[in-house]
């Protein structure tokens, strides 16, 4: 038996439940000692991270580094509602998961001078949910919606008269005899974030005046960052460390903070405190993350397509059952990454490997003619 995540993260690429255990199907020089409940790695925002988060998250932005044309865009928005005396208009920020989202909706409400509520999709089930929050807004509030992709049709259809004119009706009795009440709420601004903006519906995408995509963060980005979160905490580290735990952190800021705090901890047992590359480079080799940033189940993933379906195209589910993964956690935490580095490809027929996978494994690049041509070598041998 071993334990995976199966069961962590639902098809939205969260944690909803605690860990499973399955039997493994997986040999055993695959296995790695470091849990993937604790995967340094996940975009995901994990328990230990928000000891020290709410202290490192910038507050204006200025502060705020990286995303260029998403802060340009949102300070003329800004500004210009400012200079009107308006609320913003709703605001939709979409992108992988990690990214800042929510840190820029608290901006944008430090930056507006006004208050902020946060909720998310799934947490709000009823209308009656959504009304109630909806009438603790205080003028020109922001009124965060973390996986916005995530409500449901009816809470959507009450939100629609509350984006566009801040009304939302108030449905009393039932049949026949129910009567609908038109209710005024302050003007506020709505921010949606979400990872999965195909999902939204069109009419809910269609009441958002700004839309913006985060993207991935560069390394000298996130070596910034590291650098500044260093120096909030207290953490004294080298130019090169920072660029080391920047280059492993998969473009993520989310990744580079708890790869920063975990680091610190080996530090300070290891190595006198002090986070220099040598120190970063043993703390992330430990860890099992290399020098891309990959860590054991991402090379696990490459190397059984490459080892038992020849390079592939295999399967999603397929994979997932040699891997004892779920094919909804490799689709949706595995794959994004691995496609953006050009290691793996999403083919009508199934998942391939690339050269670049083979390469970075440090294994044979082989194309399928090369495994064929080798199958039928042994065939006629087997035939002499
Ligand atoms: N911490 C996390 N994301 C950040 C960002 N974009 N800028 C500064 N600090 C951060």
């Amino acid at each position: 038996m071993k334990k995976n995540n199966a069961d962590e993260y639902n098809d939205n690429n969260e944690e909803i439940s605690g860990l499973v255990y399955s039997h493994d199907n997986f040999s055993e020089d695959f296995e790695s000692d470091y849990g993937e409940e604790m995967r340094v790695v996940s975009t995901e925002y994990q328990d230990d991270d928000s000891n020290e988060e709410l202290s490192i998250r910038p507050k204006t932005l200025d502060e705020y580094i990286g995303q260029e044309k998403v802060k340009e865009n949102l300070k003329i928005f800004i500004d210009a509602a400012r200079q009107r005396g308006e609320t913003l208009d709703h605001v939709l920020l979409y992108g992988p998961p990690g990214l800042g989202k929510t840190t820029l909706s608290a901006i944008i409400a430090h930056e507006m001078g006004v208050g902020i509520k946060t909720t998310s999709g799934p947490a709000i089930e009823k209308q009656g949910d959504l009304i109630g929050m909806l009438s603790q807004l205080s003028e020109g509030d922001v009124f965060f919606i973390d996986e916005i992709h995530r409500l449901s049709r009816v809470i959507e259809e009450v939100l629609y008269p509350s984006m566009e004119d801040f009304i939302y009706d108030l449905i009393i009795g039932k049949g026949p005899a129910a009567q609908s009440i038109p209710i005024k709420l302050p003007k506020f601004t709505l921010v949606g974030a979400t990872t999965r903006a195909g999902q939204l519906s069109a009419p809910l995408r269609d009441r958002f005046g700004v839309i913006e995509r985060l993207e991935l963060y560069t390394a000298e980005e996130l070596a910034i960052i590291v650098k500044r979160s260093a120096s909030i905490l207290g953490i004294e580290i080298e130019e090169d460390g920072a660029s080391e735990i920047a280059s492993r952190s998969r473009g993520t800021p989310r990744i580079a903070n708890r790869i920063l705090r975990r680091v610190r901890d080996f530090a300070q047992v290891r190595a006198g405190g002090v986070i220099t590359r040598e120190v970063a480079d043993a703390a992330l080799n430990r860890y099992e993350i290399d020098e891309l940033g990959l860590d054991s189940t991402d090379r696990r993933m490459l190397e059984s397509i490459i080892k038992f379906f020849d390079g592939g195209p295999v399967g999603l589910d397929t994979l997932a059952a040699t891997i004892g993964e779920e094919a909804v956690t490799l689709e949706d935490v595995y794959e994004p990454f691995l496609m953006q580095i050009g290691f793996l490809n999403r083919t009508p027929r199934g998942r391939c490997a690339t050269r670049g996978a083979y390469e970075h494994l440090g294994m044979a690049y082989k194309t399928r003619d090369d495994f064929n041509r080798q199958t039928s070598f042994f065939d006629d041998d087997d035939k002499k």
